[in-house]
């Protein structure tokens, strides 16, 4: 039987911390200020390039168990992932029309983005093409050129090439180590359908905010200062800044012109749960949200309990996934 050529690769979503909000070029996705993120490994998107007989490159669901859920693409995000795989090919000279294949494994009706995995897996796999087809340029398929490339096709795609930590402030991202590691990570998806507002268009509308001007200094204040919580352990130091961090970006699309908002009743519901815990306990989970009604949770691998209790709680408000 003829075995069919495939390069393929995965790739982790991946939660920031300091956010990536406001760009300086949105041709380029160079972001206004630095961002800090945490891999979520265990949620994962994979992707799989195969030549087609095709006269262009397509698009479709990977068949695979391991990852059942193919991205619900509409046909802008399809065009938006492969003008991003025909950049790459104009850039690494591949000749040749192919098939790219992706599924996430997790499922994509569970209100989590897959953007920054699905560019990551594709800038991966892509690279597996180019060292088949062109061995001479393995020298320029580094991670930090990779994070570069993949930082085009989606800002936020260019931290999930390394795990754990990841901090990005220009180029590309670039791997951090500090000693908080193994961190257990829950979402509770209040809104699982897809946002009005794209993470894109809400990059354009935060200029328009009047409490734009300073965001950057605040967001570069809060990257250093948690930057040296993570160094001393300090968790609850971390856990204000982060929650400042994600209400600093959520006032800015309550506030930008025209103003748009993702929180819901019950987002708000589920970060006063939380904020009351740490006043009952001294202690919690640090708290994020992204360009979306959904509450991230990230607790120390010595909060398992914990976990599991307001995994409990939370269940109230939405689903609560999590690798705990
Ligand atoms: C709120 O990476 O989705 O999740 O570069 O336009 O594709 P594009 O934007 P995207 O923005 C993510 C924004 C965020 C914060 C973050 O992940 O840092």
């Amino acid at each position: 039987m003829n075995q069919e050529t495939v390069w393929r690769a995965t790739a982790p979503s991946n939660i920031a911390l300091i956010k990536y909000m406001g760009k300086t070029s949105h041709e380029e996705n160079r972001p206004s200020n630095g961002s800090l993120s945490y891999s979520l490994d265990y949620l994962r998107t994979a992707v799989e390039i195969v030549p087609s007989g095709g006269k262009d490159d397509s698009w479709e669901a990977l068949q695979n168990p391991e990852y059942p859920t193919p991205p619900q693409l509409s046909y802008r995000g399809m065009e938006r992932f492969l003008n991003h795989f025909k950049m790459l090919k104009e850039v690494w000279q591949i000749e040749g029309i192919y098939c790219v294949r992706s599924a996430n494994n997790f499922p994509s009706d569970c209100g989590l983005a897959s953007s920054a995995s699905s560019f990551a897996a594709l800038t991966l796999a892509a690279a597996e093409l180019a060292r088949d087809k062109r061995p001479e340029i393995t020298d320029q398929l580094d991670v930090k050129r990779l994070s570069e490339l993949s930082r085009k096709g989606s800002g936020s795609s260019c931290r999930s090439l390394f795990s754990s930590w990841a901090l990005w402030q220009s180029e590309g991202a670039a791997g951090v180590e500090f000693p908080v590691q193994n961190l257990l990570h829950q979402a509770v998806i209040v809104e699982a359908g897809k946002k009005e507002v794209s993470s894109s268009e809400a990059h354009r509308r935060v200029v328009t905010s009047p409490h734009f001007s300073g965001r950057v200094e605040r967001a570069e204040s809060r990257l250093k200062k948690l930057t040296e919580a993570l160094n001393k352990r300090d968790w609850r130091t971390g856990f204000e800044v982060c929650w400042d961090e994600f209400q600093d970006m959520h006032q800015l699309f309550e506030t930008s012109e025209p103003a748009f908002s993702y929180m819901t009743e019950s987002s708000r519901q589920v970060l006063k749960h939380v904020f009351q815990y740490w006043e009952n306990n001294q202690d919690g989970p640090w708290v994020t949200m992204d360009a979306g009604a959904n509450v991230h949770l990230l607790y120390r691998d010595s909060q398992r309990q914990m976990a599991e209790e307001l995994k409990a709680d939370l269940s109230a408000y939405g689903q609560v996934i999590g690798n705990v």
